[in-house]
């Protein structure tokens, strides 16, 4: 299973930093999205975060230019078809995620890899809509993609060691450290995550402490680099609450039900950064 070619559906958050390491780590990648107008919002997503590395002395010019040759932007899944390894990125809605396998199953030949970087729900249920479901794992990077080193890769039901073999070589050559987990809602990371951010928010809900105070405390008392209310910021309010609920679905425990005021920033458009408003306003540095 040698991997050369990567197609990534979907240029969103996650999407596109992984559009970037992979154009980084030397592989032609093709991205899919829906239009040509998010297109263009996710490549100048990955163009914004190459400027930030080049800023940063993280890459060279040279290194810079060499990535942005290797990703062809498009909105036909077609276009992925040649791909050695496809990463899905796509919201967190299982139908539509199956909806894109089972596009992609027919248009691919037999021996394409499948990934998932799905947070929190089965590999093995979006495997079952395809006919590679030994081919077919978790890919599980964290955001931002560029500079987070972790990757879980997660094992459905009937995935092979050769699959779970070529995932880990191909995380790895991305210079990603990898864990690997049976696939179970919320994999390692957000089944530890997602309660600690309920449990902020139900801190706001309930009046404990202001939002500044619940994240200093974080920030200070435990050394994290951001407290739970501006990450839940970070990550996307809309993309935890799918996420969470995903969990809660499974798990039936309430500690992955979604506080009210989550739901109410879902719906009212406050999803954080990336809608300039979440728990904090971003709309002055927009
Ligand atoms: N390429 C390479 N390196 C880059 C880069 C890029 N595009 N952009 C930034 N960097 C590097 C910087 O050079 C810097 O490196 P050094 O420390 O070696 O100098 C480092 O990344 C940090 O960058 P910044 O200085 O720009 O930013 P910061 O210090 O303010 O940190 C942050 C920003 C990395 C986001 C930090 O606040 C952080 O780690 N926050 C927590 C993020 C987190 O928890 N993410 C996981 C979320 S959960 C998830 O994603 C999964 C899910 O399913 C919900």
């Amino acid at each position: 299973m040698e991997i050369r070619r990567v197609g990534v559906v979907g240029c969103g958050l996650m999407g596109s930093g992984i559009v970037e390491v992979c154009a980084r780590g030397g592989y032609q990648v093709a991205v899919r999205e829906v239009n040509d107008d998010l297109l263009k919002k996710g490549l100048s997503r990955v163009e914004g975060s190459m400027q930030r590395g080049l800023q940063r002395g993280k890459l060279t010019e040279a290194d810079a230019e060499a990535a942005r040759g290797r990703i062809r932007g498009t909105t036909n899944l077609r276009d992925l078809a040649q791909s050695d390894l496809i990463i899905e990125a796509v919201v967190e809605q299982m139908d539509l995620k199956q909806q894109v396998f089972g596009e992609l199953d027919e248009l691919c030949p037999p021996q394409t890899v499948f990934a998932s970087n799905t947070s929190s729900l089965s590999i093995t249920e979006m495997a079952s809509v395809t006919t590679r479901r030994e081919r077919f794992l978790g890919m599980h990077f964290f955001n931002p993609v560029p500079v987070m080193k972790l990757v879980e890769l997660i094992r459905g039901l009937q995935t092979t060691e050769d699959t779970m073999a070529a995932g880990r070589r191909f995380a790895e050559s991305l210079g990603k450290t990898v864990v690997v987990c049976k696939d179970s809602p919320g994999f390692i990371v957000n089944l530890l995550l997602v309660p600690y951010m309920l449990d902020a928010v139900r801190a706001l809900e309930l009046g404990i402490a202001t939002k500044e105070d619940i994240d200093t405390a974080v920030v200070l008392g435990l050394a994290h680099p951001m407290g739970p209310l501006t990450l839940l910021d970070y990550v996307g309010i809309d993309t935890t609450y799918f996420i969470a609920e995903a969990m809660f679905q499974e798990f039936k425990d309430t500690r992955y039900a979604a506080p009210p005021l989550m739901k109410q920033m879902v719906l009212a458009g406050l999803h954080g950064r990336k809608t300039g408003r979440g728990f904090y306003d971003y709309s002055e540095k927009k």
